[in-house]
């Protein structure tokens, strides 16, 4: 089978790996790419987000199945372009993609049908805006409705901050069109979670558990990134939580859908704070998260291609899970996330290639003069897996020791915050 992956960074990779392992594929393509996706996949010189030239070469090619990792292709109607080609692909229309698309249309749906989440208002003009955070005050957060790759959410610890950075989204238009319409946000308290399934209509398959690290720095401080590090599976979710996240989550969420008559394939993923309370949606998005794609497709066991095929064909399927943890640091580069430098040289990946239990996923990689450099943000994932949770992080860190290029930055402390669960003795699996 032809397959073709679609995007550019590590929840790409990390498909494209699972997928290359697959008996079933004979050619892998990915559009377009990065420099560790093009040593196991043909690139395809087309943007993820030009839709209709993406469908019209999957038209020509004989694409049998295409996977999209980001968001923006999916909102732009990647998938209705290949359906109305005939082609099969694994991924939400435009239509239920507003989920991620539209802040204000997921509050409002979550709303309706219950789901569990933090109270809202939501503004088109500046002076309500600002009279209605003097009134509820800090802590509040400030989200804008558009999409904007990790960007558009702040937790305003004051007042002040709040009315700022209404200002940057509303009047100064810092994030384009995506912040003229804002939605106010209840600060939650708890401990963040990803829960991920695959959809087919009212069929849904949990994927593992995991954990992101949205902060830049160590300590859970400083800006929001795409994402800093994760790790799976997460102690933060155990059984009894699992059964509430499906229920008053995931299945809710899913008959809403139906009432709408919205037709919803692909992952949806609930971004999730855990509280006293149980669990709440910080948002939904409809894809894998990236970085938590990462370890949890390390941990899916057996062909991932073929469950995806049975799957979108209406079959039911199972997902085995890896017992062994697996860990993901991001290195990301100096000036991430405000303004990444590029072009510098990578050094150490063939060492790092050659250790066992570790996986690199690349992500703003390219090759120049035959060396691989970086080229974006975030720029690659040093994943280890270990029988517990300290040794994947310890395997990985002694990975990520062997890399360097100029101002690389990463996060010390991934999987910390499970550690204190795992102390807690809150789950049955060892630390
Ligand atoms: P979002 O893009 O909505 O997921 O928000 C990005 C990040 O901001 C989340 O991962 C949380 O760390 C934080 N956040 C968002 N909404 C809230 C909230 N209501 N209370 C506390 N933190 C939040
Ligand atoms: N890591 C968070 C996201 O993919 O949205």
């Amino acid at each position: 089978m032809k397959v073709l992956v679609v995007g550019n960074g590590g929840r790409e990779h990390a498909i494209a790996w699972k997928l290359s392992q697959s008996p079933l594929v004979s050619e892998l393509y990915v559009a377009k790419g990065n420099a560790g996706l093009w040593e196991i996949a043909k690139k395809v010189d087309i943007s993820p987000t030009d839709v209709e030239a993406l469908a019209e070469f999957a038209s020509k090619e004989g694409i049998d199945f295409t996977v999209v990792g980001p968001e923006a292709p999916l909102v732009a109607g990647i998938v209705d372009e290949f359906e109305k080609k005939g082609l099969r692909i694994f991924g939400p229309s435009k239509e239920a993609s507003q989920l991620e698309g539209s802040k204000a249309f997921a509050k409002k749906f979550m709303e309706k049908y219950e789901v569990p989440t933090a109270h809202y208002s939501v503004f088109d003009d500046f002076d309500r805006a600002m009279r209605y955070v003097k009134d509820v005050g800090a802590p509040v957060v400030v989200k804008a409705d558009g999409l904007a790759a990790g960007k558009g959410a702040v937790v305003c610890f004051s007042e002040d901050q709040a009315l700022k950075t209404l200002e940057n989204f509303m009047k100064k238009g810092a994030l384009g069109g995506a912040g003229r319409r804002v939605v106010i946000e209840e600060f939650l308290e708890g401990e963040e979670a990803s829960y991920i399934v695959m959809v087919n209509g009212d069929r849904y398959v949990p994927l593992p558990t995991s954990q992101d690290h949205k902060r830049l720095l160590d300590g859970d401080r400083g800006p929001n990134t795409g994402g800093m590090g994760a790790y799976s599976p997460t102690p933060v979710i155990d059984g009894e939580m699992e059964r509430r996240i499906r229920e008053e989550v995931i299945e809710r969420t899913l008959d809403g859908l139906k009432r709408e008559g919205i037709f919803f394939r692909g992952f949806l993923y609930a971004g999730l704070m855990i509280t006293s309370e149980g669990p709440k949606v910080l948002e939904f998005n409809v894809r894998l998260g990236d970085p938590e794609a990462q370890p949890i497709l390390m941990r899916v066991r057996g062909d991932f291609l073929r469950m995806l095929l049975d799957f979108y064909e209406g079959r039911d399927v199972g997902i085995e899970e890896d017992p062994r943890w697996a860990l993901d640091v991001v290195i990301a580069s100096r000036g991430y996330p405000e303004k990444p430098e590029k072009g510098k040289v990578i050094e150490g990946l063939d060492e790092v290639k050659s250790l066992r239990d570790v996986v690199i996923f690349h992500a703003g990689t390219t090759v120049k003069d035959g060396k691989v450099v970086t080229n974006g943000g975030r720029v690659l994932n040093v994943c280890a897996y270990g029988d517990t949770l300290k040794e994947a992080k310890e395997k990985a860190y002694e990975a990520v020791s062997k890399i360097h290029f100029e101002g690389m930055h990463y996060r010390k402390d991934i999987g910390d915050k499970a550690f204190r669960y795992l102390d807690r003795g809150s789950s049955s699996r060892r630390s």
